[in-house]
């Protein structure tokens, strides 16, 4: 898919106190920072807060999907607690698992801290009955998780983008080397 109407990326901020706006949502700007900084390709950020509710997040990955969006990325709620649900609702609208984005994630994250082996922070491909699919990225709630992390397996994000029928995307390569295999 090729045209020049801007990328959609959806960007979702999973936690409940930012949903009842009793705390500011550092988690939605800091994903669009980092996109603004990796992609020299223009990209339209489709924001979203939603409540730490399993059936919501489900509702609102599917809905950025139909909306156009091929790449999702979402922080918060991968942790151990009773209310970390985001990476359940992930594997539930998910028809493919990605397991290397969670294993190098957590490898790059583990060098920073320790309690990155809390993270359970996965990625997958979420394909709607029609049209491109969207690759879904789990990021921790942390603003400096979400660069760390995202900058780590954001080489590889164009090409699988392109896999699934998205838009092309284009890197800063003084940030990040976007890298597609040659084509035989
Ligand atoms: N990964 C990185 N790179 N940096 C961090 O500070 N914090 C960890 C982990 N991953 C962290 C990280 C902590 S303390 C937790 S509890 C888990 O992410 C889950 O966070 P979440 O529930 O906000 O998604």
């Amino acid at each position: 898919m090729s045209n020049d109407a801007p990328a959609k990326i959806g960007l979702v901020t999973v936690s409940d106190r930012a949903s009842r706006g009793e705390y500011e949502d550092r988690g939605g700007p800091a994903m669009k920072a980092c996109l603004a900084e990796f992609l020299s390709t223009p990209f339209e950020a489709l924001s979203r807060i939603v409540p730490d509710e399993q059936p919501l997040i489900e509702a609102v990955l599917k809905e950025l999907t139909l909306q156009g969006c091929s790449l999702i990325v979402t922080t918060g709620g991968t942790g151990p607690a009773r209310r970390d649900v985001t990476v359940e609702a992930t594997e539930a609208v998910c028809q493919k698992m990605m397991p290397g984005f969670g294993e190098l994630m957590r490898q790059v994250s583990l060098e920073k801290v320790p309690t990155a082996i809390l993270s359970r922070q996965e990625a997958g491909i979420h394909f709607p009955e029609e049209g491109p699919g969207a690759l879904i990225v789990n990021l921790p709630g942390s603003p400096k998780a979400i660069r760390e992390c995202l900058i780590a397996v954001f080489p590889a994000i164009p090409y699988c983008v392109d896999l699934i029928e998205g838009p092309y995307l284009e890197t800063n390569e003084d940030v990040v080397v976007a890298f597609r295999p040659k084509k035989k």
